[in-house]
């Protein structure tokens, strides 16, 4: 395709009240390309969207149907979940994470985003004072938006700047004054791609233990770093988890990346059994109930949505147990994202991009669902404009807090071969722009 001129792209950006597409959330850019895609009438390259690029598993489909056919829809699933998922559920992270948690602590949720969204709203009213929320930058962008929405203060720090034993003393800076009430990150991080090692990990436990720190764990691409082999049941390597240092965690499982069952909204909070029975005098008089496991589902949860969908619950007890029994090989069937990753990546190099977050501690950052790129010394907002321009959708850096200069790109929508031509073809396209129209500039510049 030719490039969009400067001007049309203003305009839009005019009409859509945008002031800097640097700084624009993934709706407002999906809105962008999709006016670009009607003006220009060919069809963008989706590097933007998040969402699962496979089908959805069939086992899931299968056990939900079957479940409505039984008469689920009629009944309110019961408000901590239904007792197959809730005991399929723990079943599940022991095969894979090596972690024991007790049925009753597996609670669903509307996705993660409604699990998460509770829990952060829960873990500040757990002490009166203590009520910050911590992240590790950078991040998924719903997660910074949901303690705004909630009106919470949070902090949050670049864990790249921060790696290994290094991460203690910025935790001890982060957490001394007592404030935070939890500390949330993602692992494998959307969108950097890295991954807490066991020894970063423990460093979390310890000073979630020392400064009452409640760890959440979101781990929407669990079993997705693919350096190593994580996908058989019950046996190591396992997916590595804070929950080997502490008992102040909550995980996240979501089935939407991983069984690719984005559309049913559903997904598990994993509470440690030791948190789901602690005491909070706070909550108990707030709510007249004092433990964080009750608390969660008989009054966040039932106030936001009273539990979630109950035939999507029998579908995710089906697709944890059939993974479980080393019948459906979920990281094989999500393995497609990293050989995805790997092609694209050796796009973006022959046209001189470079990785951003390039390095994952000592090794190289694993190929996935994500990673990060540049292009020379190129700010935000003008690679992200220049690449719409060039039939290109991605999000900035930006917005997932990151003091990089760059833009996440994601492999979902990188289904077919005619996708990676196109990719290819659109690069080549964006450094004939960089070529005339940047060089020209700079030339004019040091003139
Ligand atoms: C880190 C992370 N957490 C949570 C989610 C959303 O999960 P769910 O669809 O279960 O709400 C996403 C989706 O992109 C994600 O990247």
């Amino acid at each position: 395709m030719k490039p969009i001129s400067k001007d049309v792209i203003d305009k839009v950006l005019a009409d859509k009240d945008i002031i800097d597409i640097g700084k624009a959330t993934i709706r407002q850019c999906v809105n962008v390309a999709q006016e670009l895609e009607q003006i220009s009438g060919e069809k963008f390259i989706h590097l933007e969207f998040g969402i699962p690029g496979l089908d959805a598993c069939e086992i899931g489909i299968q056990a939900q149907k079957t479940a409505l056919d039984e008469g689920v829809a009629s009944a309110y699933p019961p408000a901590s979940g239904v007792k197959e998922l809730k005991a399929l559920g723990s079943k599940f992270i022991k095969a894979f994470i090596n972690a024991d948690i007790r049925a009753e602590g597996i609670i669903p949720t509307v996705g993660s985003m409604q699990g998460c969204y509770n829990l952060l709203l829960e873990c500040s009213q757990l002490k009166k004072g203590k009520n910050v929320i911590l992240y590790f930058n950078p991040g998924f962008p719903s997660h910074y938006l949901q303690a705004k929405v909630l009106g919470l203060e949070s902090r949050s720090f670049d864990l790249h700047d921060f790696r290994g034993e290094k991460l203690r003393g910025k935790l001890k800076e982060m957490l001394s004054d007592g404030r935070v009430c939890a500390l949330l990150y993602s692992n494998p991080n959307n969108p950097s791609w890295c991954c807490l090692s066991d020894d970063e990990l423990r460093i979390v436990g310890e000073m979630c233990e020392k400064h009452d720190v409640i760890a959440l764990e979101d781990m929407a691409y669990l079993c997705m770093d693919f350096r190593k082999d994580l996908s058989h049941p019950f046996r190591a390597p396992f997916q590595p988890t804070v929950a080997h240092y502490t008992d102040n965690y909550v995980m996240m499982i979501s089935a939407s990346k991983i069984f690719s069952y984005a559309g049913e909204r559903v997904a598990i909070v994993a509470i440690s059994d030791k948190l789901f029975h602690r005491f909070y005098p706070d909550l108990q008089e707030r709510y007249g109930i004092g433990k964080f496991g009750d608390n969660f589902c008989l009054t966040y949860l039932y106030v936001n949505s009273s539990g979630c969908s109950h035939s999507a619950q029998c579908a995710l007890a089906s697709m944890f147990k059939a993974s479980l029994e080393g019948k459906y090989d979920f990281v094989g069937a999500v393995k497609e994202y990293g050989m995805r990753a790997g092609r694209a990546k050796d796009i973006f190099m022959k046209h001189h991009f470079h990785l951003v977050y390039e390095k994952d501690q000592d090794g190289e950052i694993g190929d996935g669902f994500f990673f990060t790129v540049a292009y020379d010394d190129l700010n935000c907002t003008s690679l992200i404009l220049n690449m719409m321009r060039c039939g290109i959708s991605t999000i900035t850096l930006t917005s997932t807090r990151s003091e990089a200069i760059g833009l996440r790109v994601c492999m979902s929508m990188m289904n077919s071969e005619a996708d990676f031509q196109t990719l290819d073809d659109r690069l080549a396209t964006f450094e004939g722009v960089m070529e005339r129209e940047y060089h020209d500039e700079y030339i004019r510049a040091t003139l």
